[in-house]
């Protein structure tokens, strides 16, 4: 779909290699239903795919990044009927994006939004962000990752404060248990995103992506399998023209040219 169709998110170009996607339902506290996940999805895959884009940002506005999955979409379903709209599956290709993607998170990022944000390779926040897992007030629990990739990020106890009694996060308790990279003001968080996301996108586009999949291995694999396909993946990086250009371009003492091949 081209990206001017897009009714529930705005796609911007801030800076070279910089793809930009803004949640676009302000009056649902960007509430993420169906539609906009597929749009946000095709979005990202698009950038993924784009050459000229070395880093993503997702962000919302400043009052809320999301306030979670639309509650209203899912009220009567039954679980054939979730599983037949796909209502989680879908998320399961933004884990298959090969580029760095940073959320940019100012207010609520409750729910949905704060897998979504979890989701992401990093977090730049604004002292507004707020991150919480509020399921448990609707009597479910997190179904997009939450429970799993808090615990990995923040460790059981304070995971299971917020998912079992809501506790939420400010922004400074957020950077205080590493769940963000930075916090900065609402007016400079999105700013911030986007020089942070600039900088990687001036980098080595193939180390880059074989770095994401490097650290994110250690999410899946015992050590051994991780170290091995991390000596792998470097190794591997020695076909690349980039890898050459590197080392030679620090022999000359002078700054490396990428091509990206
Ligand atoms: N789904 C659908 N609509 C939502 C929504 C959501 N998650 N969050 C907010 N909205 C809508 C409200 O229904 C309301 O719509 P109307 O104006 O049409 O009535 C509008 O946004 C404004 O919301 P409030 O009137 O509640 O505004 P507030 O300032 O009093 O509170 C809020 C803001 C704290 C974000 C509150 O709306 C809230 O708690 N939202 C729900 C948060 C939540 O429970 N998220 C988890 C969802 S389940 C989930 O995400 C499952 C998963 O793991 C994938």
């Amino acid at each position: 779909m081209p990206a001017s169709d897009y009714e529930h998110i705005l796609v911007e170009f801030p800076a070279e290699g910089v793809g930009l996607v803004r949640l676009n339902r302000p009056r649902a506290f960007n509430a993420l239903n169906g539609p906009l996940m597929d749009e946000l999805m095709d979005a990202l895959a698009a950038m993924d795919r784009d050459d000229t884009i070395g880093c993503m940002v997702i962000t919302g506005n400043e009052k809320a990044f999301a306030a979670g999955a639309d509650i209203g979409e899912m009220a009567q379903a039954t679980p054939v009927e979730m599983e037949r709209m796909d209502f989680i599956g879908r998320w399961e290709r933004l884990r298959a994006m090969r580029k760095p993607i940073i959320a940019a998170v100012s207010g609520y990022a409750l729910g949905g939004g704060c897998e979504l944000a979890l989701a992401c390779d990093m977090i730049v926040a604004s002292e507004t962000a707020v991150f919480g897992q509020p399921e448990i007030n609707l009597g479910v629990i997190p179904g997009a990752g939450g429970t799993q990739r808090l615990a990995r990020t923040i460790g059981k106890a304070l995971t299971m404060e917020m998912v079992l009694n809501d506790r939420r996060l400010s922004a400074a308790e957020a950077a205080q248990f590493g769940l963000v990279n930075r916090v900065a003001s609402v007016e400079d968080y999105l700013n911030q995103a986007i020089e942070l996301a600039t900088s990687i996108a001036a980098r080595a586009p193939v180390a880059v992506r074989s770095a994401k999949a490097a650290v994110n291995m250690a999410f899946e694999t015992p050590l051994a399998a991780g170290l091995a396909y991390e000596r792998e993946r470097f190794y591997a990086l020695f076909a690349t023209a980039d890898q050459k250009e590197g080392m030679t371009a620090f022999l000359e003492k002078r700054k490396p040219a990428w091509s990206g091949r």
